[in-house]
This record gives structure tokens, sequence and C-alpha cells, in this order.
């Protein structure tokens, strides 16, 4: 069982379902209203536990209603939360604003998400170096997942960056020490000024981002499917077809299944894609971020099924 130590943000996720975004100036009329567990960090981590990982969080909640909420999610999929500690600020909050064709548009409230600081990642120096991998985002600040990157690499332990949300020019401090980049299409031509349209396009990019010091890269291409790029083997891995309507935390889901599967050296990593798709694939057709990410046994049971 791998185990897995995610650094990252917790959110209270409002889902605000509309037929399509508002013009500047129009009232709209919401379909429905609903709030769900999310944030990256805390979807990464569930999905990861749901897929059998041995799991850790390192994170802060404020001391209110929704930080318990979110304490008791990562509780209840068996995530260790020695390290999720309490700040002055709220809980962090997302308003995603849902369409009827499943996009969604994302508003954030960062709270105590930006309140982790450098003790926090000294308190957690154990919880880091006794992991197989660890996982970090940028809802949370980038100078500490900088110094946890650098701890966990000289440990030993397997690195990996998802660029979400995006920022344009990321510290080479940072990339020096990433085993594994995630970014989705946007992100990665945030980060290369390389527009990825096509699997020519997928490869420049992941070039780029290996010339900036990350080892190994996966693009996500949503529906097209995910590209992959080390230092031997390159391939677009195809998305399985289903009908999303909410592709909220369908990246986060990928990243948590992923991590749950891959070996340490890369050697299954076409096979850990394989099993992340799947999983995506399902958090995409039920509305939600935490509530949609599926469990190893319903993953397994649709790539079962596939076959049939
Ligand atoms: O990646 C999806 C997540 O982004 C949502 O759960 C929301 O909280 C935002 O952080």
């Amino acid at each position: 069982m791998s185990k897995v130590t995610v650094l990252g943000s917790l959110n209270v996720d409002t889902i605000l379902q509309i037929p399509r975004l508002p013009q500047p100036g129009e009232t709209l009329a919401m379909t429905d209203k609903r709030n769900a567990g999310g944030g990256k960090g805390a979807n990464q981590a569930i999905s990861a536990a749901r897929s059998g990982a041995k799991t850790s969080f390192i994170g802060k909640i404020g001391d209110d209603e929704n930080g318990r909420m979110m304490l008791s999610f990562l509780k209840d999929a068996g995530i260790n939360t020695d390290q999720v500690t309490v700040s002055g600020k709220g809980t962090g909050q997302a308003f995603i604003l849902l369409q009827e064709s499943g996009e969604n548009s994302i508003i954030i409230f960062g709270g105590a998400n930006q309140e982790i600081k450098a003790q926090d990642i000294e308190n957690a120096k154990n919880t880091i170096e006794s992991s197989d991998f660890i996982v970090t985002q940028f809802e949370t600040p980038i100078e500490q997942a900088t110094k946890a990157f650098k701890l966990a690499k000289e440990a030993g332990v397997v690195t990996v960056l998802n660029p979400a949300p995006a920022h344009k020019d990321v510290d080479s401090a940072l990339f020096e020490n990433v085993d594994l980049i995630t970014p989705n299409e946007t992100e990665a031509e945030i980060l290369t000024e390389i527009k990825v349209v096509d699997e020519i396009t997928a490869h420049e990019a992941a070039a780029r981002l290996q010339e900036l010091g990350a080892k190994n890269v996966i693009i996500t291409l949503g529906g097209h499917g995910a590209y992959y790029k080390t230092a031997t083997e390159e391939k677009l891995v195809k998305a399985f077809k289903v009908n999303a309507v909410d592709t909220t935390a369908a990246g986060d889901t990928f990243l948590g299944a992923l991590v749950s599967r891959l070996k340490k050296d890369f050697s299954n990593l076409e096979e850990a894609i394989i099993y992340a798709s799947k999983a995506s694939s399902l958090a995409v057709q039920k509305v939600g971020a935490i509530p949609s990410i599926p469990t190893e046994k319903q993953v397994l049971a649709a790539l079962e099924n596939d076959k049939a």
C-alpha cells in the first residue's frame, strides 16, 4: 500500500447550477444550489485514500463549522489529520458556477489555506519523510511547497506537483525538486507558452516542462486523455468516453488515484494512468467534488465491466 502525503487546500464548495454563464449586467436564475466538500488538496487526498493509499494531510482550517466539516470528511476517508491545524482565518471556500454543459468556473476564497507557514512544514517533517509520495498544488503558499519538496527529495520521497490554479512564473527552486508535474492543457500553456491542442504540442509542452526541471510530465487533456513523457517514453493514453455532468475535481480524482497505484520508479506509469482515468471518468458523472470521488472497488468494477 502506497504512503501518500498531501500538502494542500481544504474548501467548502458552493455549487450554483446555472444554464449558462450570465452576461455582464444580466440577472440569471439558478436551477439548483448545494454545498459539498472540496479544495484541490482535500479532493486529491480523498481520491488517494478511497483508492487504498495510506494518506496523511498537511493543511489549515478555520475555527468554524466549515473547518470541522472538512476535518470530518478527511477522517471519514481514513486520512491521518495530525498535521491539520486551525488558523485565525476562515476555512477556504469555493464558489462554483456549474453550467448545464458540465463546464465550471470557480471563484476561490483562500482563507486558512493561505496561512500555512514554514513551521507547519517543519512540524510535518516526519510525516513527509516517511511517505512514498508527496503531492501538492497551488492553492496553498508556493514557498511552503518548495520547502516541503526539498525535505521530501532529501529523504527519497517522490514529489508530485499539480500546478493548479495556474501560475505563470514558478521558481526554479521548486521545479528542480519535482519528480512528476501534472498540468491540464491550460496550465501547461501558462507554464510553457505553448498552446496544447494535440499530441505534437503536448510533446513540445512536456519537453519544455522537463527543460524547466520537472523529471516526468503528465498533461491531462480532458476528454482526449492524458499525455505522459518520462526520460525514455511518451504516449497519449485515451480517455474513457462518458457523459460528464460536472467536471469539478476530475483532475484531482485522477491525481489521487494515480499516486495510489504508481510505483516509486514509475515502472507501471501507463497502467496507473488507465486506473486514474477510469476513476476520473466516474467522478465527472456525479455533481460535487468529494461526493463524486469513487472508491477502489468502484474503479476496479468499472474496469472489469469494460472487459465484459
Ligand atoms: O479542483 C476542484 C476544486 O477546485 C474544487 O473542489 C474547489 O474547491 C477548487 O479548489
